[in-house]
């Protein structure tokens, strides 16, 4: 019998409707005596604007609205659709998963449904399962989304990090077949690192108890993720049998402009060769590499048939890469 592949048939994405330039973010923190500048973050950065979400938002309502745009872009219906992995760190409710939720807006029942918590390297971890799960003969049709409002769990009061992060949603339609489309997978955890970047908050009786609010060691942060990408991305291209000039398009983690072009340059590649949305995006978590991914795909830049590496890093430590022909 020949081995059964994902690949991936359809991606879409959403972005809230308010688009925050450095400018306006700049004049609004001022207002409570917190100083920042455009020069600040886009030197740091690479950021310019983020997308906030609606004050009655969740992260569900943005991934469907993601979803849609994959199963349109797919040629396929809801109902078509046997397996919902969400990626989010930001989800609805404690419990249930974001993802039965997304299941029920979509008017779909039955099939598998759950949440992935890899923080900014979610959707890389989502949619190595729904590979293996696929290939496995589990399903056929997956949907995999990541989906995030980081603006509702940020302090608005450290500059350090609150000009960093935005919120927006990306999905794919990945189907089982034996062309492959998924080449290669690469995931890694390490907790000993929990507290570099961290939300320590949560729920105990009705309270909230610690801070659930976005805490991070910038520079530690910047260190360890420049080396794990290197590393992620020289795996999955080992487990495939090619080499650096065979990608087509590298699609990172959209956190800072500085580590894309570290890692490009680990890897010999153009940054012409890159996808980059963190200008407009800045850092979306879970959903930036489908929501970049999807970006590309829309403006003409990536084409049907490329090679593409994805990959992701955050909190945990968790870091890993996909290696793909579209
Ligand atoms: N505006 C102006 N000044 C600021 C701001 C701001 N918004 N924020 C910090 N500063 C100041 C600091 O107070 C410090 O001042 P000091 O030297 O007087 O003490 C100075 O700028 C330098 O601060 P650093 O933190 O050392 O700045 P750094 O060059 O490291 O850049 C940054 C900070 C952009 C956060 C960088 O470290 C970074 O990008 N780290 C990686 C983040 C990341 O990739 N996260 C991905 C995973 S995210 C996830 O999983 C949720």
């Amino acid at each position: 019998m020949s081995r059964r592949y994902s690949r991936i048939t359809g991606t879409g994405s959403y972005l809230p409707e308010r688009r925050v330039s450095n400018e306006e973010l700049v004049a609004e923190l001022a207002q409570r005596d917190i100083e920042t500048s455009d020069e600040w973050i886009a030197g740091r950065t690479g950021i310019r604007a983020r997308h906030i979400a609606a004050p009655d938002e969740l992260s569900s309502d943005m991934a469907v609205h993601a979803a849609r745009a994959a199963m349109q872009a797919a040629g396929c219906a809801a109902g078509d659709i046997d397996l919902l992995i969400v990626a989010t760190s930001t989800p609805d409710m404690v419990f249930p998963s974001t993802a039965t939720i997304v299941q029920r807006k979509l008017g779909i029942a039955g099939c598998p449904a759950f949440d992935v918590q890899a923080v900014c390297c979610g959707f890389i971890y989502a949619i190595s399962v729904a590979d293996a799960m696929l290939a496995a003969g589990s399903a056929q049709r997956a949907l995999v989304i990541g989906a995030e409002v980081f603006s509702r769990i940020l302090d608005w009061n450290d500059r350090s990090t609150c000009v960093l992060f935005g919120d927006g949603a990306g999905a794919v339609v990945l189907e089982a077949g034996e062309v492959p489309g998924i080449l290669a997978c690469d995931l890694h955890a390490d907790g000993r690192y929990t507290d570099i970047l961290c939300v320590p908050g949560h729920v105990n009786r009705g309270q909230v108890m610690g801070e659930p609010l976005l805490r991070m060691d910038g520079q530690a942060v910047f260190k360890l993720a420049v080396q794990v990408l290197d590393k992620a991305a020289r795996a999955v291209l080992d487990k495939a049998g090619l080499g650096d000039g065979d990608i087509d398009w590298l699609i990172p983690h959209q956190a800072n402009l500085r580590i894309m072009q570290s890692t490009a340059r680990r890897l010999h590649l153009p940054m012409e060769k890159v996808i980059i949305t963190v200008h407009e995006h800045g850092n979306t978590s879970a959903a930036s590499v489908p929501l970049a991914l999807d970006t590309g795909i829309r403006n003409g830049q990536i084409k049907p048939g490329q090679r593409l590496l994805l990959e992701g890093v955050g909190g945990g430590f968790t870091w890993g890469a996909v290696l793909l022909n579209l």
